[in-house]
């Protein structure tokens, strides 16, 4: 099933126009009431126009439904792979099927919204929150959140897009401001968010605890409004993140429609009294009341009652979605998969084999129906006369011992291979902290050293949520990182090692080699409330292409038990304008002994640019199911966003004419077929001309070439193509209205007024 549109779209339109018709029968204070939850959950209910309470609740990997006093106790509900995993599977059908399962859930506890995803970039590996994040790079994540909100939506149920924006670090995430500029916003931060309220118009969007360029989030208009309505056309609520509200009648004149948590009459008497004062206009107050009551109307029809999921078939899903996000990093001599007929011994090391981490802390922690833990699962697959040799490792903090570690030792050594299960503790992956640090602790990298001495045949299984660095990579023959891949974890990596699964995830953020390689090193989290985005549109596999950085496994990249062959690409032009989208056309072939899937991955290079753009950029991605020997045709579409960079002059999306590469493979680091396209302007870009535009904007503006040896002659420098190049270089660079001063009165302020009307 691929969840294309939301059925429940047609019918927007319908319930605006009685939202509408509500708002106007509704009292002032009747309006601030809706404007501000009723509690942690819910929104208020109005009786007298029978207009129900609205229940909101975590997301994004699980429904999250507090239950009681307190955070902390939720009803089971099943616990899919977090973001960071779902993202690596690169399976926007699958993250459908899991929105939908999700929505089911929802349904059956009542709940109208679901509180995510989360589409902020990872701008620096120690992010906290990464793991609930899908990728660095905007368009993977904005369509894996696209895929997500389909999925829920298709079920009569809403979800809440989330950080919006630019909320990146978790240190003093309320107060520190993220400073950055206009084309890094709209070419990194915002882009995801726009792919997925184009593609999917989320019942609501969450703005985020941080301000953007010293303005709250929450009161942000240029983002509420200018960005998210007037720009992408978005029609559902703006919700604030919880306690991200601070001057909530501002907000409400920047586009928020509801304050969460409520704040039991605090944000309602002042704006009521806003409203009396005429600081709040009565119609601004409608427009926020509008959209929060249409999603309201809608969620009320789409209710249904008595569902009941079963939780059998979410586990297999969630067991799915885990299989298809397992990244295979390394497989020397080809130690994986496992063949079980032969190896009569094997060794499980590690405290996560038995006690697995699947998720991470905060918010978005579930309450899951089942765990299914990698050695039981591995067990079942064994033949009865397999012998398990079990060694712990470390303890529950990730510390070591001498006893731990020899204990580990000799059980390896007593095997024909070794399974070395390690990654992040739970205390190092949580919502409001970052990570101090880019390694796993000392105790599971001391292990796996010491287990590949005793053993040549060492596979590592790792359960983290975002990159670590791996200074034992060279030591052991197999990397396999399962993520926090959800509560049906252990039995996907149990197939995955047994060849009952072949790995097929890709990276969706790169792995570096260490945290100085990373790009806002040293000055991230920022500890001085302002996180200032240095870097610019740099981050991810853009840093380290402009660098020329090594990663430890770049983005993009996956191994599987088969090989896949790439050939035949075809551009649907040599030349296409700037309007025409352009088709391109490749074979895939499995060429190797078993079935696969391959991740073709789609980049856009721009040979010669006048401004600063990366190497190169992610433009598309199809996975592809492949029996062995079997070959198919991958197509994609490009359209003129998929050349044009974002232009702080003009505001928009601006293509330059010239020579673009298209690059196809299968990481961004492999890509064996490129074509060479030329991009055609059906009418020249230039940025109009005015008296502070440069001599050279001149010469190379289609109406102000006319005007240039004029110019250059008012001058008085003689000609400039004669003259050297200092001369010509300080001609060039002129700004136009300083001819006026240097022409001793042949060019005067009229002719250059003249001149400017002309060339308009
Ligand atoms: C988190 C959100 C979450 C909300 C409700 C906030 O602290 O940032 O992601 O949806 O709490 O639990």
């Amino acid at each position: 099933m691929i969840f294309t549109k939301d059925p429940l779209a047609q019918q927007s339109a319908d319930y605006t126009a009685k939202a509408r018709a509500l708002v106007a029968e509704m009292t002032l204070e009747e309006k601030a009431l809706l404007l501000s939850g009723d509690g942690w959950w819910h929104t208020h209910p109005v009786e007298r126009l029978q207009i129900p309470a609205l229940s909101l609740s975590d997301g994004p990997h699980g429904l999250r439904k507090v239950e009681g006093a307190g955070l902390s106790t939720s009803v089971p509900a099943t616990c899919f792979p977090t973001a960071s995993a779902l993202a690596s599977s690169w399976d926007t059908e699958l993250v459908g099927q899991v929105g939908a399962a999700l929505a089911e859930e929802c349904q059956a506890h009542d709940v109208q919204v679901l509180l995510g995803p989360g589409v902020n970039m990872k701008r620096s590996p120690l992010a906290g929150r990464n793991f609930e994040y899908f990728s660095e790079d905007p368009l993977l994540a904005g369509k894996m959140g696209a895929a997500y909100i389909l999925g829920v939506q298709s079920q009569g149920v809403g979800t809440s897009l989330k950080h919006y924006a630019a909320n990146n670090q978790e240190f003093e995430r309320m107060s520190t401001s993220s400073n950055l500029d206009e084309r890094t916003l709209h070419e990194l931060y915002l882009l995801a968010f726009e792919i997925a309220v184009k593609e999917a118009q989320p019942w609501s969007v969450m703005a985020a605890y941080n301000p953007v360029n010293h303005v709250y989030a929450t009161e942000n208009s240029f983002l509420l409004q200018d960005i998210l309505r007037a720009k992408w056309g978005f029609e559902g609520f703006v919700v604030s993140d919880w306690g991200a509200v601070h001057d909530g009648v501002a907000g409400v004149n920047a586009g928020l429609s509801l304050e969460m948590p409520g704040s039991g009459g605090y944000l309602r008497n002042k704006i009521i009294a806003a409203v009396r004062a005429g600081t709040l206009s009565p119609a601004r107050l409608d427009e926020a009341v509008v959209p929060l009551l249409t999603v309201i109307l809608k969620a009320k029809d789409h209710k249904r009652s008595g569902v009941a999921f079963d939780a059998g078939s979410h586990d297999a899903l969630a067991r799915r979605a885990a299989s298809e996000s397992l990244v295979l990093l390394k497989n020397a001599g080809g130690l994986l998969p496992l063949d079980f007929r032969r190896i009569k011994t094997i060794a499980l090391i590690g405290a996560f084999a038995k006690a697995p981490r699947y998720q991470g802390s905060g918010s978005s922690q579930v309450n899951p129906t089942r765990i299914s833990t990698a050695y039981d699962e591995l067990v079942k697959l064994m033949d009865q006369d397999t012998i398990v040799r079990y060694a712990a490792g470390y303890t529950k903090e990730g510390t070591t011992t001498e006893d731990l570690i020899e204990e580990a030792q000799l059980q390896a050594k007593a095997a024909e291979v070794a399974i070395v299960f390690a990654g992040l503790p739970s205390n190092y992956e949580c919502e409001g902290l970052d990570r101090s640090s880019l390694e796993m602790p000392a105790g599971h990298n001391q292990l796996i050293a010491a287990v590949s001495v005793a053993q040549p045949n060492v596979a590592v299984v790792l359960m983290n949520g975002s990159a670590v660095t791996m200074p034992w990579a060279e030591k052991v023959k197999a990397i396999l990182e399962a993520w926090l891949s959800g509560q049906a974890g252990g039995g996907a990596i149990a197939d995955a090692l047994a060849g009952r699964v072949n790995p097929s995830g890709k990276l969706a953020e790169t792995f570096p080699v260490r945290i100085e390689d990373t790009p806002c090193f040293p000055d991230f989290p920022a500890r001085t409330k302002e996180a200032n985005y240095g870097e610019g549109i740099f981050i991810g596999y853009r840093y380290y292409d402009a660098r020329k950085i090594a990663p430890l496994f770049p983005f993009g990249f996956g191994l599987s038990y088969t090989t896949f062959a790439y050939s035949e690409l075809r551009v649907g032009a040599t030349a296409i304008r700037e309007t025409d989208g352009v088709n391109v056309e490749l074979k895939v072939k499995n060429t190797g002994p078993v079935a696969g899937q391959e991740i073709v991955q789609l980049y856009v290079h721009e040979q010669r640019s006048n401004v600063v753009r990366p190497e190169k950029e992610l433009k598309a991605f199809a996975k592809v199911a492949l029996r062995a020997g079997e070959e198919r045709t991958v197509s994609f579409q490009l359209t003129k966003r998929d050349f044009a960079y974002y232009d702080t002059y003009r505001h928009d999306w601006i293509v330059n004419p010239g020579k673009f590469e298209i690059l196809v493979g299968s990481s961004s680091q492999n890509l064996p077929l490129g074509h060479t396209l030329e991009v055609e302007l059906t009418k020249p870009d230039c940025a109009p001309l005015t008296r502070y535009s440069l001599l050279k904007d001149f010469e190379n503006h289609p109406k102000g070439k006319a005007f240039y040896p004029q110019l250059k002659e008012a001058f008085g420098l003689g000609n400039p193509d004669e003259a050297d190049m200092a001369t010509r270089a300080f001609l060039d660079d002129m700004p136009v209205y300083k001819v006026c001063a240097f022409s001793a009165g042949r060019f005067t302020e009229e002719m250059l007024r003249e001149i400017l009307k002309e060339v308009q």
